[in-house]
């Protein structure tokens, strides 16, 4: 497994969401840069540390401590003055043992065997910048070995980039991308595997909060949903609301003219493109189409109902829709054998993929996730099984999400949960990504309306207390 540099800083949220405390963290990474290096020079050889301001400066710290401990000698420099309440401790704890020289990185290294490099990790962006490009220059006029903590400093994830050319580099929980030409150990830090197999807050955050504060009306998501019947006029109107809560720009619905007016009451804010009749009919499709051109997301399905015209007019969408495409509801049943739009999700239950499959779910979480990701691989899209336990499988992944309430088995919340995924696609999520989060999400704001109210939280409760789940959720 090679992981990206937000996938390593996912994993690190979704660790500490789990319980597991970010100093137990940083200790394991020094403790094994250390033994790294003892293991290689043993204790009479002399060490230089090399700190930068971040995280992995705090590794590096650590290393240092530890290496002094087993008796080497070991000079530490440091670059900035620590940026992290974590570093600063590690820093206090490293001077407080007396025997490590703390130094104020002038331009100049003393002599040594081996230099630790924790100058710069997983947080670099962009072009390396001073005071950092200096030390890394006088990194590589180092004349003895140089061992990387986690990546060398200043490496992007193509394996370029302004950086140090390290002997080895201690990486740590799993390989990264960029590092695969370079001599590596990877060490277990202690981050569990569930942070990896279920989703967390990590996800949300390198997934879905990524806006930038100079966009403008309509960057962030136009999401056209294409729901509704004389039966159930309220299903598109809780998607629409999960896709704004979840925080896209423009919601486009279009329904038949005869729900309109219930339609156009329910929110000021739903942008309303009635068609003719009273449910959705081939008539209507070249309008539609032509709608969905400026859409960045299509969702098909909430409340179309199940009359065999309106199945029809949604597979002659599907022949000709070229954005991604969330199915739910009658649209799964349509879709039945019909080529999708790439990137296109499917979000049924455990009775709808029963429908769409012939096959039932086993109930053992790790045989059911199989199962999901076969009808992934088959249909070439991602899935999304709403449950106790909801899976999401694409045909190269699978997660899994335990949030959630018993108050969320009523009418609607599958609508709001469909309007999310659309939602966080439309703002330019990976299709994947956009489902692990929006299952999430919703349960998390399930959880919370629990807590205040027991079960009787509506659906529309539901979208409402999507945004505070986002926020929530950043806080790891
Ligand atoms: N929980 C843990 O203890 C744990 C778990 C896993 C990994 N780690 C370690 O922590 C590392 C990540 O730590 P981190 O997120 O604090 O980041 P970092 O890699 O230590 O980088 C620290 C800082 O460098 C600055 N920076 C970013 N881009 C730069 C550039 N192009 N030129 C110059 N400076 C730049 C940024 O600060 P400014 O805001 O000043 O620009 C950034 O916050 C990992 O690589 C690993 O070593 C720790």
């Amino acid at each position: 497994m090679i992981l990206s540099q937000d996938e390593m800083r996912a994993l690190d949220i979704n660790a500490r969401y789990l319980g597991v405390a970010e100093e137990t963290l940083m200790e394991n990474a020094g403790r094994a840069v250390a033994e790294e290096v003892l293991r290689r020079f043993g204790t009479e050889a002399k060490a230089v540390v090399l700190c930068g301001h971040g995280n992995n400066g705090g590794d590096g710290l650590v290393a240092a401590r530890y290496l002094a401990e087993a008796g080497m000698e070991v000079r530490v420099y440091l670059v900035r003055e620590p940026a992290s309440e974590l570093t600063a401790r590690m820093l206090a704890e490293l001077r407080s043992t007396g025997m490590v020289k703390v130094l104020k990185y002038r331009g100049r290294l003393s002599e040594a065997d081996v230099l630790v490099d924790a100058l710069l990790g997983t947080g670099v962006r962009g072009e390396v910048r001073e005071p950092y490009r200096s030390v890394i220059a006088e990194v590589n006029r180092f004349a003895g070995y140089v061992v990387s903590v986690d990546l060398p400093s200043g490496m992007n994830e193509s394996g370029g980039g302004y950086r140090v050319e390290p002997d080895l580099v201690v990486t740590l929980h799993a390989m990264k991308r960029g590092l695969e030409n370079l001599p590596c150990v990877v060490r277990d830090i202690g981050i569990p595997e569930e942070a990896g197999r279920y989703v967390g807050p990590g996800d949300v955050a390198v997934s879905v909060w990524k806006r930038s504060r100079d966009s403008h009306k309509g960057e962030n998501g136009r999401v056209l949903i294409v729901g509704g019947s004389t039966e159930y006029h309220g299903a598109p109107v809780l998607a629409a609301l999960g896709a704004m809560r979840a925080g896209a720009d423009l919601v486009l619905v279009a329904v038949p003219e005869a729900i309109e007016v219930p339609v156009r009451a329910a929110s000021p804010e739903i942008i309303l493109r009635p068609y003719s009749g009273q449910r959705l009919e081939a008539g209507a499709v070249d309008a539609l189409l032509e709608l969905a051109e400026s859409a960045d997301c299509v969702l098909l399905g909430p409340g179309l109902g199940e009359h065999e015209k309106t199945l029809d007019a949604v597979r002659h969408m599907l022949r000709e829709l070229e954005v991604p495409c969330v199915l739910d509801a009658s649209a799964l049943a349509a879709a039945r054998g019909a080529a999708l739009p790439e990137g296109s999700v499917l979000t049924p239950h455990a009775g709808e993929f029963r429908k769409i499959t012939g096959t039932s779910l086993p109930r053992e979480v790790g045989l059911r996730a199989e199962a999901v990701q076969r009808l992934a691989r088959r249909r070439r899209a991602v899935v999304l099984l709403k449950g106790r336990v909801d899976v999401i499988a694409s045909p190269g992944r699978v997660k899994l999400n335990r949030t959630g309430s018993p108050g969320m088995t009523k009418g609607g919340t599958g609508d709001v949960l469909a309007g999310v995924v659309a939602s966080f696609i439309a703002q330019g999520c990976g299709s994947f990504e956009a489902a692990c989060c929006a299952a999430f999400l919703c349960g998390l704001a399930g959880e919370t309306l629990e807590r205040r109210r027991g079960y009787g939280f509506s659906a529309a409760e539901l979208a409402e207390a999507l945004p505070e789940a986002v926020l929530s959720s950043l806080e790891f």
